[in-house]
């Protein structure tokens, strides 16, 4: 029984491991941003490189980018003005780089997030 568990662990490990693949593909598989959604694509990125700093009460920045409603409305803002998702990411002048202290994301990862914005925000 005990190897069966650590046995499953391993393969779940596994999974998770071909989803950051797929959320960060190389140059050499190319960028596809035909298939875009906000449930996705566009949250878990936001999940993992921004949330610890931009949710619950206080958010930093007064940013809060947590559920479909924040992201949306910061997806909205026109880069260069103050709260501007797509800005902050693309390190547009006017913008704070985002994520604060931590490395640019990936030219694809950024890409779809901007396939996501051109298309309105759908909340997909
Ligand atoms: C380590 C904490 C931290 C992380 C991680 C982080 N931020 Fe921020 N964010 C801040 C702080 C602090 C500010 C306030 C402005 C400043 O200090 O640059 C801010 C400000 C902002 C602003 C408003 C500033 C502007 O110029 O429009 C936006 C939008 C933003 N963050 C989005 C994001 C996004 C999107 C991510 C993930 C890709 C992210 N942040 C990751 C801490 C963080």
């Amino acid at each position: 029984m005990k190897k069966l568990v650590v046995l499953s662990l391993i393969i779940l490990a596994g999974c998770y491991y071909d989803n950051e693949e797929e959320l960060y593909p190389n140059q050499n598989t190319g960028c596809d941003t035909s298939n875009v959604t906000f449930a996705g694509t566009v949250l878990p990125v936001i999940d993992a490189n921004c949330k610890t700093c931009h949710s619950g009460g206080f958010p930093q920045g007064n940013v809060r980018l947590e559920d479909y409603a924040s992201i949306s409305a910061a997806g909205k803002i026109p880069a260069g003005q103050y709260g501007s998702l797509y800005g902050v990411i693309s390190h547009a002048s006017g913008n704070s780089p985002m994520p604060k202290s931590g490395n640019k994301l990936p030219d694809c990862t950024i890409k779809q997030i901007k396939a996501w914005i051109d298309a309105g925000t759908p909340n997909n």
